[in-house]
């Protein structure tokens, strides 16, 4: 059985509505799955909802439901958001479902009973807001925590600790040697600086029910539930016991007689570990810190690779809602198509550093590169072969095929490697390079010319296999477009397979669909 590439974001707090940020990372992460599967590869591609904890629960008592009410009315709208931005998720987790509860569960007693947890009394200050201890060293040289905390308060309650100090070398061993696990490089240092420069405190992972009532039953005690982080990241394993992932099964136990019904396909997936879990750098830690120590402690390998991308912010502020700094997607999308949004924030924002939406920095980057640089580039080399050509394919010529190739073969490369934001310049190049061919070749000047009948069926033979080509790399990005560009090469198949980028395939006497702008030119506001 081949393990597909496994692929994963970060599962969403369901406390509002989806903005840029969240959309950001789901589309980055289904370039990569459609990638993936363009290049050959069986994907499986995870995201979903984080529904349980302190913020859930209060976003739900303000609007006077019950957090499930709650939960299930915002999941709906989400599932329809991730349709928006045409994702390929081939499951949708919500931690609130019971084959996601058990796992959870299951893990917890596993890890009790391997001797990692203990119970002990805690006194100390407490972010609600973040749902975490502080101590002494979170706090402001004028005494204050950072509001960025919201309120504080202080804490003596009983609770259940992880143990996670012993581990702490052992991990920084493992980052040390696996110099791909956490990308971009900074983000690697980050972390090993973070594990050589403290002593990792131990984890507190329940919260005491007569708190925090909203939240998975600790199996062992009925005064507890489990603390929101634990439950979340659980969900990278317990989608995959659902789906009967072996290892993960043995390796959780208790499992594999209650394996809830995976949509009526008994064939059994290997999915862990992961491939890729796509994160934001806010919670790099308990990806890169908690998150293989949990594994460490069920047994598990740890995901190939943690790739943390920057947070965005509008008009160099921070979004927040109560400002109404705000990009809603969704409204963007409607303007513009769902293309021109996932092209620009990948385009516009290489995975690492934090970025900066404008409106105008949008419209610019869909007028010169969608608009005036692919679109006019399909465009104008397919009118030509309708107008000149009748739309039939001339013999082959492979006057661009080694330009071609070379474009091809760095776009494999960097998509190899998740770089999005270089493989999308390197296709820009190529487009580039075919609109420097029309120029030279000057085709509608051979068209006047009799005599030069056979030097305009090359010009025209080696446009409309650009075209044919240019598709198949942008469709893990841009996949309506890639079908739309298909669709006007009269070409039945999808542009999905990147193995189809060999020069050449488009046939001499074959018809051409008819051509139309794939993005219009909008009129300034
Ligand atoms: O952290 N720009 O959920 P979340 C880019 N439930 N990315 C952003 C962003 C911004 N302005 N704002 C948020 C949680 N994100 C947990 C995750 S995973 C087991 C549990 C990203 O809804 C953020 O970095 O607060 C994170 O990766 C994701 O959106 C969800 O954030
Ligand atoms: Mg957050």
């Amino acid at each position: 059985m081949s393990k597909p590439f496994y692929i994963t974001t970060a599962i969403d707090y369901v406390n509002g509505k989806p903005h840029l940020g969240h959309a950001y990372e789901k589309v980055i992460a289904d370039v990569i799955a459609r990638t993936r599967r363009s290049l050959g590869r069986e994907v499986f591609f995870l995201t979903g909802l984080d529904e349980h904890g302190q913020k859930v629960q209060q976003a739900a008592i303000a609007e006077k439901k019950s957090p499930q009410a709650y939960c299930d009315e915002l999941a709906a709208e989400w599932q329809a958001f991730a349709r928006k931005l045409e994702l390929t998720n081939n499951d949708f987790v919500r931690t609130t479902q019971a084959r996601h509860k058990q796992t959870v569960q299951a893990c917890l007693e596993r890890v009790r009973a391997a001797g990692h947890f203990y119970r002990q009394t805690y006194s100390g200050f407490y972010s609600l807001k973040e749902e975490t201890f502080l101590t002494e060293k979170d706090r402001l040289p004028d005494g204050s925590f950072d509001p960025a905390w919201g309120e504080v308060i202080e804490l003596k309650e009983d609770n259940y600790f992880f143990r996670l100090g012993e581990h702490q070398q052992w991990l920084m061993d493992y980052i040390a040697q696996n110099p791909d696990f956490i990308a971009p490089e900074y983000r690697r240092n980050e972390v090993l600086g973070f594990l050589k420069s403290s002593v990792l405190e131990d984890l507190c992972i329940s919260r005491p029910v007569s708190r925090l009532s909203w939240g998975i039953p600790i199996p062992f005690d009925a005064e507890y539930v489990t603390y929101v982080w634990f439950d979340a990241l659980v969900n990278y394993i317990s989608i995959p016991a659902a789906h009967g992932d072996a290892a993960v099964i043995a390796a959780v136990g208790g499992l594999a007689s209650s394996l809830p019904d995976a949509g009526g396909t008994p064939a059994p997936l290997q999915l862990w570990p992961a491939d890729v879990h796509v994160i934001g750098k806010d919670i790099l830690k308990f990806h890169a810190v908690y998150w293989p120590i949990m594994l460490k402690a069920l047994g598990l390998p740890l995901p190939r690779q943690i790739l943390v991308h920057g947070w965005w912010q509008k008009d160099g502020q921070r979004m927040s809602k109560s400002t109404g700094n705000v990009v809603d997607p969704i409204a963007v999308i409607n303007e513009w198509g769902v293309d021109a949004f996932r092209y620009y924030v990948l385009r516009e924002l290489d995975i690492g550093p934090d970025g900066n939406w404008t409106d105008a920095g949008f419209r610019a980057r869909y007028s010169a590169e969608l608009a005036r640089g692919l679109g006019n580039f399909i465009n104008r080399s397919l009118t030509m072969l309708k107008r000149y050509r009748n739309g039939i394919v001339p013999q082959r010529s492979d006057e661009l095929a080694a330009d071609t190739a070379r474009a091809v073969e760095e776009v494999r490369s960097l998509l190899e490697r998740s770089h999005l934001q270089a493989a999308l310049q390197a296709i820009q190049s190529l487009i580039s390079r075919g609109d420097k061919y029309i120029e030279q070749t000057a085709p509608f000047k051979l068209a006047k010319e009799p005599a030069q009948a056979g030097r305009l069926d090359a010009v025209l033979y080696n446009l409309a296999e650009t075209c044919r080509i240019v598709a198949i790399l942008f469709q893990p990005f841009l996949p309506g477009t890639a079908a739309k560009i298909y669709a006007q090469l009269g070409l039945a198949g999808k542009a999905d397979k990147f193995s189809e980028t060999a020069w050449g395939q488009l046939q001499a006497g074959h018809k051409i669909g008819e051509p139309a702008a794939l993005f219009p030119l909008k009129e300034e506001k």
